[in-house]
């Protein structure tokens, strides 16, 4: 599928590169697999930070030397193309330490107003763009079925138009006033197609026995600590297989990709996903015939995260049938020096033709021409003003505080300040439960681990005094109102699978011993998803959903206390039951105050 309108710059470097140079533009790896000086001697196209990769100490300004350094190795070869550095900001510029971190796609959905994804489109850009990141592998336009899912709330809703029109304005968001404006920032739309669409089971990323990654990938052990999360269901549907006909798959899961290249977006992400019974990243249907041909799409596709090696255990039938379906770049990420050999082989042998090299190739710096990269390849250095600034932190209070979604309320809220409140649960103070995966770390974690506020901080802040508090529920004294928070532990992709979306007993019984303590109970759950509260709920006398909030947790407090009111609004169905074909609640669902008191 030749490209049409290409530049004379590009065409130009096409009929100038070897082999050598053109296969470097197809690889992308792992900036902790590379000393930057391999950058210019195997002239690659791109680094990545995977989640997690971090520079030590994890700061805006190491992060950008970081980046900067393999920027400067690439000018320093003999073409000089430069490099596009990438990583996840999914929710905000969620790897590096004190940057503003946003609730969430779900939650975002759940707001109703997808100016505020355009305006946090652009507040994630400039956090990128100030430590040299100028491609952010963000939005997903997932269409999550199944909330067992554990990307889930990497979906804006469980609605195609809805999904369509926040990827949308995320898209115009991260590109601002111009493609080539230096502060502009790639997306990479992910992951096509029908990710959210596997069933349940049908995943073969891991050895359930032996607890082992798929043979093929280079990280192949889950370690110890990850058993129960097997035992739970981790690892049971990512990745799996979207077993739906191409009408549904036309009908609910392609028009966010078409809205995007419509938005002008570049590049696209494959998924690890199957369809028709073929891994995404070998359907070269709907890659090419579709996505290129029929779709029109002029940029470039990415693998996933060593997604080929999935593909096929002969590494080199893997390569050439990915590489000859559409895919342009390969996050290869670790064996940059397998990977190339392995593609110069195949050109070589006619397997891959040169055709489809130069087509790879011209979308590719295509895609790094339109971003402006030849003439700005380093950015701004005052930028880093940008990270974690006042600013870009009250947008995403406001989101927070615009994504509440009130299910109950028997005349708890708003909360007068005069009522005597006590708080309970380890998560209503701890940024990591509010913040979930894809923080600092690849799955997230509990604690102190970046800057921001909790959602405890935001009540006392409200209210002028500390509140009772206590992480267990032992309170010295009766309390008109108990505040119980209670989480998800945070996880990412397939360790987020679960067979079960029922609330712990562990949460159960904090409720219980909270109620013992209070006149009143108003439950606040921080989840990735929906959760099953059916048995639970008559016994609270509200309830809110809080989603995964992030680092501004003041948000909560401030609908909390009557200072705004919810506008909150389910983007997901609310299963009754694990069959979750029954809902308690419906997309659309949700209250304000003044409708319930
Ligand atoms: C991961 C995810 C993808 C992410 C990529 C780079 O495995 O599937 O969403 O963008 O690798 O971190």
């Amino acid at each position: 599928m030749a490209l049409k309108n290409i530049s004379e710059r590009v065409l130009s470097l096409i009929k100038e590169m070897t082999l050598e140079e053109k296969l470097g533009q197809m690889t992308q790896i792992e900036k902790n697999s590379i000393p930057p000086e391999d950058v210019k001697t195997y002239m690659l196209g791109s680094v990545l930070s995977g989640g997690g990769a971090n520079p030590v100490p994890n700061t805006p300004v190491l992060w950008r030397e970081m980046v900067e350094s393999y920027q400067k190795a690439a000018l320093d070869t003999r073409l000089g193309i430069p490099l596009i550095y990438g990583s996840d900001a999914v929710h905000g510029h969620n790897n590096v330490c004190h940057a503003t971190i946003f609730p969430h796609n779900n939650a975002l959905g759940m707001t109703g107003d997808s100016n505020l994804a355009r305006k946090v489109g652009r507040a994630t850009a400039l956090e990128c763009v100030a430590t040299g990141v100028r491609w952010n592998f963000a939005p997903a336009v997932s269409v999550p079925q199944d909330l067992r899912w554990g990307r889930s709330y990497e979906g804006y809703g469980q609605q195609t138009e809805v999904v369509s029109e926040f990827a949308t304005a995320f898209i115009e968001g991260l590109k601002g006033t111009a493609w080539d404006d230096e502060t502009s920032v790639l997306p990479s739309v992910k992951h096509f197609i029908a990710d959210g669409a596997a069933t349940w089971g049908s995943s073969q990323r891991i050895d359930r026995k032996a607890l082992e990654f798929d043979k093929t990938l280079a990280a192949s052990n889950l370690g110890e600590e990850f058993a129960h999360l097997v035992e739970e269901g981790a690892w049971s549907i990512d990745q799996g297989i979207s077993e739906i006909d191409e009408e549904e798959l036309r009908r609910v899961h392609l028009p966010p990709y078409q809205a995007a290249i419509d938005a002008g977006a570049l590049n696209m992400m494959a998924s690890y996903s199957s369809w028709d019974g073929i891994k995404m990243h070998a359907q070269k249907y709907l890659m090419t015939d579709v996505l290129k041909g029929e779709m029109g799409f002029d940029g470039f596709i990415v693998t996933d995260y060593e997604a080929i090696n999935q593909v096929d255990a002969d590494y080199y039938k893997a390569v050439v049938m990915c590489i000859n379906a559409g895919i342009d770049m390969n996050m290869v990420p670790y064996d940059y020096k397998g990977f190339i050999a392995t593609l110069k082989k195949a050109v070589e042998n006619n397997d891959v033709t040169m055709e489809r090299i130069d087509d790879a190739v011209a979308r590719i710096l295509n895609a790094k021409e339109k971003l402006g990269l030849f003439e700005t390849p380093l950015t701004d250095p005052a930028l880093l003003a940008k990270v974690g600034c006042r600013e870009h932190r009250e947008l995403a209070r406001e989101v927070v505080r615009k994504s509440q979604v009130l299910l109950k309320n028997n005349d708890v809220l708003p909360i007068s300040k005069e009522t005597t409140i006590a708080v309970a649960g380890k998560a209503a103070h701890d940024i990591g439960y509010q913040c979930g995966g894809w923080t600092i770390t690849w799955m997230g974690a509990p604690g102190n681990i970046t800057t921001g506020t909790t959602l405890l901080e935001g009540i006392n802040d409200a209210l002028g005094k500390e509140v009772n508090y206590s992480e267990t529920a032992d309170f010295s004294e009766r309390a008109e109102l108990g505040i119980v928070v209670i989480a998800e532990e945070p996880y990412a992709e397939g360790m987020g699978d679960k067979s079960s979306l029922h609330i712990s007993a562990q949460d159960r019984a904090l409720i219980a011993k909270t109620k013992n303590n209070c006149d009143k109970i108003l439950v606040l759950l921080l989840s990735g998803r929906p959760m099953i509260v059916t048995d639970e709920i008559d016994s609270w006398d509200a309830f809110i959903a809080s989603w995964l909030p992030g680092t501004e947790g003041q948000g909560v407090a401030d609908v909390l206390f009557g200072e705004f009111d919810f506008q909150g609004r389910l983007s997901y169905n609310w299963p009754k039951t694990m069959e979750q074909d029954s809902f308690i609640w419906n997309i659309g669902d949700g209250l304000n105050i003044k409708e319930t008191v």
